[in-house]
């Protein structure tokens, strides 16, 4: 394996995430916009994989949580409850002299375009979350913000929940969707950006368990980063010492991945009492309160909350997956090592030549027969080698591909099978087309 250097790397993957499809730069044509990002055909489908794994991992499979899907735009005084308007900012400082705008506590390496150093103003407090108007008449009574996290909709709906889902203390309420930051400093591609998705659970209990509970959910987290292909060496946790955690919370750590550009965050999984279900009742006037028809006690739930973001998930996905391989000399292959869990393709088909009607006539019936079962590929364009290049760089764990022998023309044992290539092993296995669904299925579960 060729050895690939930390300092370019992230421009490699850059490249390769534009080149097959995974990420662009939003608005591109018009010189893009600083934080925000689009997901190409490939992108969709592993952010999609990785919202599926989530949810089927964190609601289906479960019986203690339910999930939600609620509003970007809330009622302002959501926001206010839960401390955003006063408090969800950062240190920001000005340089006098070029007027380039910073984060206080990631100041530029760089000299100033103007000479000299930066001539920066003191730093103030700056509100990440982005405003707007509902309704016609753009006046404060009017003032709206775009969701800077997903949780508090889920607060908000605690008691709905509780009255249409039948559970019982401890239990969850599970969401995922857009949030919006107006981030300082966006950087490090999608890692930090001003418009991302979160996967969050709110795990509802009983005060006075929060710390089993805390501890169960950092184990439950860190395992199904292992489950979706990201490799156990490069994952870690970061726990909070006392006097960094929030005056509510009782304990918080957070799920690193070590990124090419240094070890950071993927989620946070925090004990944080009964913050939030005490705010909305002291700002709503609505009560929080739960009584347990068994032991007839009444109080505001605790909660612990697994927060994830589906960017960074995906980022890590494509940064652990991207491996350079020197497969003869002067020949280097990249291919994406996904987890087929979560490969944005599944199954590519091809059929040897494209100018013999036979031949994609046959491969054309294997893409119907296995397009229902997985996601599946149709390429005919350039030579058998270029395309399983292709396809390895986008990640695809299996190409299969009809050749003559599939008509029979070799002999009638091997009329009816097709090449199965295995992407890391690039070894390639005679199969009969009536077991190509059984067989794929079956290395999908392994
Ligand atoms: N409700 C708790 C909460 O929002 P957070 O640590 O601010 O906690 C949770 O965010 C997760 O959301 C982070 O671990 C990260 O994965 C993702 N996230 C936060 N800010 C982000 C940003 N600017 N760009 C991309 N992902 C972000």
């Amino acid at each position: 394996m060729a050895d690939t250097k930390p300092v370019n790397l992230m421009d490699k993957i850059v490249a390769l995430c534009k080149r097959r499809g995974f990420v662009f730069q939003s608005s591109e044509i018009y010189g893009g916009i600083n934080g925000f990002w689009d997901y190409g055909p490939m992108g969709a489908e592993l952010k999609r994989n990785v919202r599926d794994a989530w949810w089927n991992d964190t609601v289906r499979r479960r019986t203690d949580v339910v999930g939600i899907d609620g509003t970007i735009i809330t009622h302002p005084k959501v926001w206010e409850a839960s401390g955003h308007v006063t408090s969800f900012s950062d240190p920001m400082v000005d340089c006098k002299k070029c007027k380039g705008r910073w984060r206080a506590d990631q100041l530029p390496e760089t000299k100033c375009p103007e000479g000299g150093p930066h001539d920066y103003t003191e730093a103030r407090q700056f509100n990440l979350m982005f405003e707007s108007h509902a309704g016609p008449v753009k006046d404060d009574s009017n003032k709206v913000y775009l969701r800077p996290e997903t949780a508090q909709v889920i607060f908000v709906q605690f008691q709905n929940v509780l009255s249409v889902s039948r559970q019982k203390i401890p239990f969850g309420i599970a969401q995922i969707g857009k949030a919006f930051r107006n981030e300082i400093n966006p950087r490090n591609f999608t890692f930090r950006s001003r418009e991302f998705e979160q996967m969050e659970l709110e795990f509802f209990i009983k005060p006075g368990t929060d710390a089993d509970w805390h501890q169960k959910w950092v184990a439950e987290r860190l395992k199904w980063y292992e489950t979706i292909g990201l490799p156990k060496e490069k994952l870690s946790i970061y726990e909070y010492k006392k006097e960094e955690l929030a005056h509510y919370a009782s304990a918080c750590v957070d799920v690193m991945f070590a990124f090419p550009f240094g070890v950071q965050e993927l989620e946070g999984i925090a004990a944080r009492g009964n913050f939030d279900l005490s705010q909305h009742e002291k700002f709503s006037g609505k009560s929080m309160m739960y009584f347990d028809d068994e032991t007839k006690e009444k109080y505001i739930p605790h909660v612990v909350e697994p927060s994830a973001g589906v960017d960074r998930i995906c980022l890590a996905l494509i940064c652990a997956a991207y491996t350079e391989e020197e497969i003869a000399p002067g020949d280097t292959r990249i291919v994406m090592k996904f987890a087929p869990r979560i490969a944005p393709v599944k199954v590519a088909v091809f059929p040897l030549l494209r100018n013999k009607p036979p031949l994609v006539e046959k491969a054309r019936q294997v893409f119907d027969l296995l397009q229902p079962h997985f996601t599946t590929e149709w390429d005919d364009r350039g030579n058998i080698g270029k395309r399983y290049r292709y396809q390895d760089e986008q990640g695809t764990p299996w190409c299969v591909t009809v050749d003559f022998d599939t008509l029979g023309e070799k002999g009638p044992e091997l009329l009816d099978t097709v090449t199965l290539r295995d992407r890391d092993t690039m070894k390639q296995d005679r199969v009969k087309i009536a077991d190509l669904v059984s067989l794929i299925s079956q290395k999908l579960r392994s």
